[in-house]
């Protein structure tokens, strides 16, 4: 299995790993040993979807020395291309989309008993979201991802998210709890909670209907959890109960990814993302009022079509204003079915990158200055796992979502452990420190 993308395509490959290993099938860190390959995709930018054609040109010569070998390729690339995938890559076996994950059984036993290609593209709007419980994850780290709403329906004007992951629709909360419930007893310390869209729980599909925030003080009552934070959000989803829920809910961390994507009111326009700047200001002001500790992120797009200078230095001050933490920033690329791909794609692939660096470097100086804040501090840290950096111990997060790495405690500490480390140094957005004792 080889997974590009985001976390929802991480807990989609575990997902067909069990119930391939329930079919007879094992892992193997060699594509050469292996009698079933399969690659899920990406297709949220062009690149990721470069990444998956070079990938598949050096699986060729492999499908050529062992017919045998099954080829298959999963997630929103397969969606969004479905069969013109298997004209382009004429040797494989299956297509699949990210709503077929629970069928990859099938789909596999239909391609040995000689039925392939198989094309699996259909989404089954009927159907409650529901994950079997074969299919959930046996042996979480300390910190373990649960999804909670799948599909988007914000129907952003560069994202292909709605088109390859279909509507939206909520996972039952009790189906949540009853899978928290074991993750704790295996060991899990952290929840985060997944979707597209998070903070639209609740809105459509569920027989017992709950907001998102009732959801979360629904976790909270859980004995076991330490940790609670969930990823991504939408800003217009974004109610005063959450805020509210941020300030009574002691296990729900003081972080928070709000992407904005941009700072000119003209672009978020024509993303359509339905709001302003002036209105995602005040949403992050009563959150800094109601929560001062807060750490923020985001997500940014820089070199939208029609993209002035004057437009782009407004998502500069906007990241100044805020003051993210970190980032993930991305040049504009035009993705097939968006209603964007209408408008002319009129920044230079130049000018794109040279804004791309701005906001790199923009927030490289943000982050050093958030970091800088910690050195001298005790932060708590939820130890993830042993660490190989010489002279360091253990690797973990901090409540604001800060990687850190610490030295001492190694007889005494374990992954899943909460620990009180002095900080010492920061890089970028890792801190590094020593165990503080008990
Ligand atoms: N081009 C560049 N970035 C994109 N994103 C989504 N679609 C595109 C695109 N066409 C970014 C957005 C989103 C993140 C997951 O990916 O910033 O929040
Ligand atoms: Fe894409 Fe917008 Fe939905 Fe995020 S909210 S997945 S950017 S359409």
């Amino acid at each position: 299995m080889e997974t590009f993308g985001c976390q929802m395509n991480v807990a989609d490959t575990d997902r067909m790993e069990l119930l391939l290993f329930q079919a007879g099938y094992l892992r193997t860190p060699h594509v050469e040993e292996a009698d079933l390959a399969i690659v899920n995709t990406c297709s949220i930018r062009e690149k990721a979807e470069q990444k998956v054609f070079s990938l598949f040109g050096g699986l060729k010569p492999l499908k050529q020395s062992n017919p045998d070998l099954i080829l298959g390729v999963a997630g929103c690339l397969a969606q969004q291309e479905q069969s013109v995938l298997m004209e382009r890559i004429p040797f494989l076996d299956f297509v699949m989309g990210p709503d077929a994950v629970e069928d990859i059984q099938q789909i596999v036993s239909r391609v040995n008993q000689g039925e392939g290609p198989v094309l699996w593209t259909e989404f089954d709007s009927q159907k409650n979201y529901s994950i079997p419980e074969q299919t959930l994850v046996k042996d979480p780290g300390a910190s373990a991802f649960v999804n909670i709403i799948k599909g988007c329906d914000k129907f952003c004007s560069f994202c292909v998210v709605p088109y390859t992951r279909g509507r939206e629709k909520s996972r039952e909360a009790s189906e949540i709890y009853g899978e928290i419930r074991q993750l704790v007893d295996k060991g899990a310390k952290e929840i985060i909670l997944l979707g597209q869209n998070v903070n639209a729980y609740g809105k459509r599909g569920l027989q017992q209907p709950v907001a998102f925030h009732e959801l979360l003080y629904g976790i909270a009552e859980i004995p076991g959890v330490e940790r609670l934070r969930f990823t991504t959000s939408h800003p217009m989803d974004f109610t005063r109960e959450l805020i509210q829920a941020y300030r009574d809910i002691d296990i729900l961390m003081n972080h928070l990814h709000l992407p904005v994507q941009c700072g000119s009111n003209r672009i978020l326009e024509l993303m359509r993302r339905s709001h302003t700047v002036e209105w995602y200001m005040d949403l992050i002001a009563q959150l800094k009022s109601e929560v001062p500790d807060i750490a923020l992120s985001t997500d940014i797009i820089v070199g939208f079509p029609g993209e002035t200078r004057q437009d782009f230095e407004g998502t500069l001050q906007l990241m100044e204003q805020v003051g993210f933490g970190s980032s993930y920033m991305f040049a504009y690329s035009p993705r097939p079915n968006t209603p964007a791909l209408e408008m002319a794609d009129d920044i230079p692939h130049e000018e794109k990158q040279e804004r791309l660096q701005e906001t790199i470097q923009l927030q490289n100086r943000l982050t050093e200055e958030k970091g800088r804040a910690f050195l001298g501090q005790e932060v708590e840290v939820l130890i993830e796992r042993k660490t190989t950096r010489k002279g360091m111990s253990f690797k973990g997060r901090n409540p604001h979502y800060w990687s850190v790495v610490f030295k001492g405690g190694e007889d005494r500490l374990k992954p899943g452990d909460l620990a009180r480390v002095r900080v010492e140094e920061v890089g970028g957005h890792v801190l590094r420190g020593s165990w503080a004792g008990q």
